[in-house]
């Protein structure tokens, strides 16, 4: 059995700590499997993704409409260098759950926007999207995260809600920790 991947993408370290985060809570809820060391997208390559049945997967959001990477500043590259090396992967029985990273004040019209192209690459590639969350607590103009009226993972705002993601966390990794 493979222990669960946990993959993010960063500019100035946010999403890297809840990943970080996050593989301690999983190791202490989930039984049967371990959360593997955390890593950043720009360090993995395709054979070590592709290895995990079940993968957690962050992103924050800068700017409209796109993935991380260069072309949004970061040097070493993120999501954006990273989706088309799976371009022709099958992900049919993987799990995927989602987290993204956004701030809901400076970006209202914006919100999380990222994630929409982590859930549409890995969605249309066979994967089992688990983790949608209510969109409810938040408050924001648009997001392109939301899908039939929830969110397409976990939200988390550490600018303007630090204060709730400790629980936000913990209710998503008791909800999804059975399906991964
Ligand atoms: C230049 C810039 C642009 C940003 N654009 C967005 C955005 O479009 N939508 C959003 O929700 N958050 C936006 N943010 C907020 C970041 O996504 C948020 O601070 C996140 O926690 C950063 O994660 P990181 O530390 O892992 O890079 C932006 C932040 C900066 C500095």
């Amino acid at each position: 059995m493979s222990d669960i991947g946990i993959y993010f993408g960063t500019d100035t370290g946010t999403t890297r700590l809840i990943a970080k985060k996050l593989a301690k809570k999983l190791d202490a809820i989930v039984t049967g499997k371990t959360a593997a060391k955390p890593l950043n997208v720009n360090r993995t390559g395709v054979e070590q993704f592709m290895a995990h049945d079940s993968l957690i997967l962050g992103t924050p959001t800068y700017g409209i409409n796109q993935l991380p990477g260069k072309s949004t500043n970061i040097a070493e590259g993120s999501w954006e260098e990273f989706l088309p090396l799976l371009e022709g992967q099958d992900f049919s029985g993987k799990v995927v759950a989602l987290y993204g990273l956004g701030d809901q004040e400076k970006y209202s019209g914006r919100f999380v926007d990222s994630m929409i192209h982590l859930y549409r690459f890995f969605s249309e590639r066979g994967a089992g999207i688990v983790g949608q969350t209510d969109t409810d607590g938040y408050s924001f103009e648009f997001s392109m995260a939301v899908v039939e009226g929830r969110f397409v993972g976990l939200v988390l705002d550490q600018q303007t809600q630090p204060l709730l993601s400790e629980e936000r966390m913990d209710r998503w990794l008791a909800d999804i920790g059975p399906q991964l």
